[in-house]
């Protein structure tokens, strides 16, 4: 019970497709297992919905929210509903991002980088900016931010340059943000997910996901679990000593080198 007695928002809280359990749901379940009570926010209602299921089946306490992350409006209801519902907030994990193509500077439009702005990186901005404020009234707390790892190995095809922009994006502001807020004893972390099986990719082929899993270091599959157990450990008080890191979690895939 490392989270007991906290209060966690997770924002993209639902599971593509509504079954199975990506990233985002995959720390949502484990911060309940853990004790914490959980609100959980997604732009489809249904997928938040999902979620809060699994945990009620497991006797934890969730409430699903629907809202959209790039709305600053949505964000800001769904955080005063959560702390209303549980009187408290002391962690958010952001787990809001997507691809989104448009392909490189040539190609993509205005409109395709402000899309990808939007949901990778000004979603983020938006919950920060209405969960700050309570977690100084709990005295303290913890943000975890997802990126990936293609914002420090580009990957050539159509949602690169955006995609890569925006999650690097989420390092710059998980460092500045680290340090605007840590007087507040509140803590910004960034976890950098490497090439995950999510459900997100069920439609993909068998040999996809065969080069995918082959191509990390480590001879298996990277799950959402792996994604969740990380954000566990950086929302619960044995990081307390830790702020402003990004932490790789992607079985060794950073330390090859990019494919030709
Ligand atoms: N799957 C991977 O291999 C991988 C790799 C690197 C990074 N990531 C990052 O992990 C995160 C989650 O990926 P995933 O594949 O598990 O999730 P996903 O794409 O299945 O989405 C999770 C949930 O987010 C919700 N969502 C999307 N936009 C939203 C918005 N604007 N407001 C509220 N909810 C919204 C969706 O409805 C969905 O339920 C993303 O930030 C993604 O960029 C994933």
């Amino acid at each position: 019970m490392r989270l007991s007695g906290k209060v966690a928002v997770v924002s993209g809280a639902g599971t593509f497709g509504g079954s199975g359990v990506g990233n985002g749901a995959a720390a949502a379940i484990l911060f309940a297992r853990n004790g914490a009570r959980v609100a959980l926010i997604d732009a489809v209602g249904e997928w938040a919905e999902a979620t809060a299921r699994i945990i009620e089946e497991e006797r934890g306490e969730a409430v699903a929210l629907a809202a959209d992350a790039t709305n600053p409006d949505d964000c800001q209801r769904a955080v005063d509903a959560a702390v209303e519902r549980f009187g408290n907030l002391h962690i958010l994990h952001n787990n809001v991002g997507g691809g989104g193509g448009g392909g490189n500077v040539v190609e993509a439009t205005d409109e395709d980088w402000f899309r990808s702005a939007s949901v990778n990186l000004m979603s983020m901005v938006n919950m920060c900016r209405y969960a700050v404020p309570h977690m100084k009234t709990a005295g303290g707390g913890s943000i975890v931010n997802i990126s990936s790892v293609t914002a420090l190995r580009p990957k050539p095809g159509r949602s690169s340059a955006q995609y890569t922009v925006n999650k690097s994006a989420v390092v710059g502001l998980t460092r500045a943000m680290a340090l605007d807020h840590a007087k507040d004893n509140i803590r910004v972390n960034c976890i950098m997910p490497g090439l995950m099986w999510t459900p997100r990719l069920e439609h993909s082929s068998a040999e996809a996901r065969e080069m995918r899993s082959n191509s990390t270091p480590l001879p298996i599959e990277g799950q959402s679990w792996d994604i969740g157990n990380a954000a566990l450990f950086l929302a619960s008080d044995e990081a307390r000593f830790i702020t402003g890191v990004t932490l790789p979690v992607d079985g060794g895939f950073l330390l090859t080198s990019a494919p030709n």
